[in-house]
């Protein structure tokens, strides 16, 4: 009987696996991110300060709503929005990311894919894709980000996302 239920257990396991391998597709993202630091535009607000500075030091926490960019430049296709939180968690200066990047444009219009992970400012950073909606449904993978553009008002990264995920319909 265990053994039974034990190879059931398995079987299921095995058909599990291999729909994954039939249904799973891939897509390689490339988009630039842009943040405005400061001034009417901003798309970034700190709502809680570090203790005792105005630099976004450990506990300070911040709300985003960047753009997503086909180019590098501020004039270029809109395609998404990177909606979420950073909080200065880290007293090495790490911070803690948890976004949704919105997709606005073509077949991705209205898709989400969530990133989480650990950011250090100014430098490549490598952060988990953990979930999607939309036609990124059980999306997994991984982004690279790299700072192309640092300035007293403005923050621009590349990012490649790699991902895998299912287009997936309510039965
Ligand atoms: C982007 O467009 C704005 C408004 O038309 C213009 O003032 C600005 O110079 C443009 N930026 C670039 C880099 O072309
Ligand atoms: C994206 O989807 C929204 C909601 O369905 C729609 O209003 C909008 O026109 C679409 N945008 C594009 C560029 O297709």
């Amino acid at each position: 009987m265990a053994s039974s239920l034990s190879q059931t257990v398995l079987f299921s396991v095995l058909v599990l696996l291999s729909l994954h391998q039939v249904c799973a597709k891939k897509a390689h993202l490339h988009f630039y991110f842009h943040e405005i630091l400061s001034g009417p535009d901003a798309t970034v607000m700190t709502v809680v300060k570090a203790p005792n500075t105005d630099s976004f030091t450990f506990g300070a926490i911040a709300v985003i709503d960047d753009m997503l960019r086909e180019g590098q430049d501020e004039n270029s296709t809109l395609i998404g929005r990177a909606q979420g939180l950073v909080g200065a968690v880290g007293m090495d200066g790490s911070l803690e990311t948890m976004l949704n990047f919105v997709f606005t444009e073509g077949k991705y219009n209205s898709s989400t894919l969530a990133i989480y992970g650990r950011l250090v400012q100014g430098e490549p950073v490598e952060r988990p894709v953990i979930g999607g909606t939309g036609m990124f449904r059980m999306a997994r993978g991984y982004s690279i980000a790299k700072p192309v553009l640092t300035s007293a008002t403005k923050l621009v990264y590349e990012f490649d996302v790699y991902i895998w995920y299912k287009e997936m319909k309510e039965t």
